[in-house]
């Protein structure tokens, strides 16, 4: 058995914007998911996942997602939870030339699905790291943060950027644009998380961008000042000027809002987060449902996020210096 564990993220800026080519600087948080995993020569895969919010589903298969598992949850968790899985194992089979390799695994994670902390990319991360580490192949970073991407893109249809992948690889604060993808220096951020108990559809919610950005020039416009304000952002991060970070993800979020991203939930929790005092707030991620991120030395945000209506659950994260983390 091969154990690895990557880390979650959050967006401080640059989420959506980074699809069309500008900067985003994603921040990699201690919550993890956990990825073991053992060799079967038999060619199969069996997955068993704990916390995926998939209800501790067990199942068996062999290998291809058309011929899916009988069991009880929904197809579409099903393929989208078994289509990482398995393009991350072809990953793994091209990395190390064993075509033939099977795997049983087994997934942990601390990190809500499709909520903005980047889960789908930690449980990929982790997953190539162990089993490539199985077979006796221990992967540089940069080749598995490239793999890991590649298996993002693959089930996400073409739509997905470096950002998440290249974060949980190395962990701390990184830049992203385009194929360009570089750690930054940052302080100890005072990161609070909102979640709504939801979760976004990625897909439409890009698409909904993209056709905002087809329609109008002022919403093209508005992509480009996100990069501006990343630009920004990054200056006020290397100065360790919380104040002017907290300042820059308000306007982030009021950017991301007019591209239609937000909702309410996500809305009422940025301004419970800003009511109580803290130096900014915005969604993280997709947006759409999923995790606010804030600032916040004091314990106040935290405190009132957990009273207010609509937020699930408040926590405090701190940054993770430490990426993808070998365990066993
Ligand atoms: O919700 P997440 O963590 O998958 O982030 C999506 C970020 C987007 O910029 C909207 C898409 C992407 O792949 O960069």
């Amino acid at each position: 058995m091969t154990l690895s564990s990557a880390p979650g993220k959050v967006y401080l800026f640059g989420e959506h914007a980074v699809v069309y080519g500008e900067p985003a600087v994603p921040c990699a948080i201690e919550r993890r998911a956990r990825v073991g995993v053992q060799r079967r020569d038999d060619g199969k895969l069996r997955v068993h996942s704990k916390d995926l919010s998939l209800n501790g589903f067990t199942v068996e298969y062999d290998g291809s997602t058309s011929n899916g598992p009988d069991i009880d949850v929904s197809e579409s968790l099903i393929s989208a939870a078994m289509g990482y899985v398995d393009h991350a194992i072809e990953q793994v089979r091209d990395a190390t030339d064993e075509d033939e390799v099977g795997f049983d695994v087994t997934i942990e994670s601390d990190i809500p699905l499709g909520a903005g902390l980047g889960s789908s990319a930690a449980v990929v991360v982790a997953a190539i790291d162990a089993a490539t580490r199985e077979l006796g192949v221990t992967l540089e970073t940069d080749e598995l943060a490239e793999r890991a991407y590649r298996t993002e893109y693959q089930v996400q249809d073409g739509q997905a950027s470096r950002a998440d992948t290249f974060c949980s690889a190395t962990g701390g604060a990184v830049r992203v644009e385009g194929e360009d993808c570089r750690s930054l220096d940052a302080p100890d951020l005072p990161i609070v998380i909102g979640f709504d108990g939801g979760a976004g559809d990625t897909g439409k919610l890009v698409a909904g961008v993209r056709d905002l950005r087809n329609e109008y020039d002022f919403a093209a416009d508005t992509v480009e000042a996100i990069g501006d304000v990343v630009r920004n952002g990054e200056d006020a991060l290397a100065n360790g000027d919380i104040d002017e970070l907290g300042r820059l993800m308000d306007f982030n979020h009021g950017l991301l809002s007019a591209l239609g991203v937000s909702s309410r939930s996500l809305d009422t929790m940025v301004w419970a987060a800003r009511d109580a005092g803290a130096r900014g707030a915005k969604l993280t991620g997709a947006g759409g449902g999923g995790c606010i991120v804030a600032l916040d030395p004091t314990p106040e945000t935290e405190t009132a996020l957990s009273f207010t209506p609509g937020c699930e659950d408040a926590f405090r994260a701190e940054l993770s210096e430490k990426g993808v983390a070998r365990l066993e």
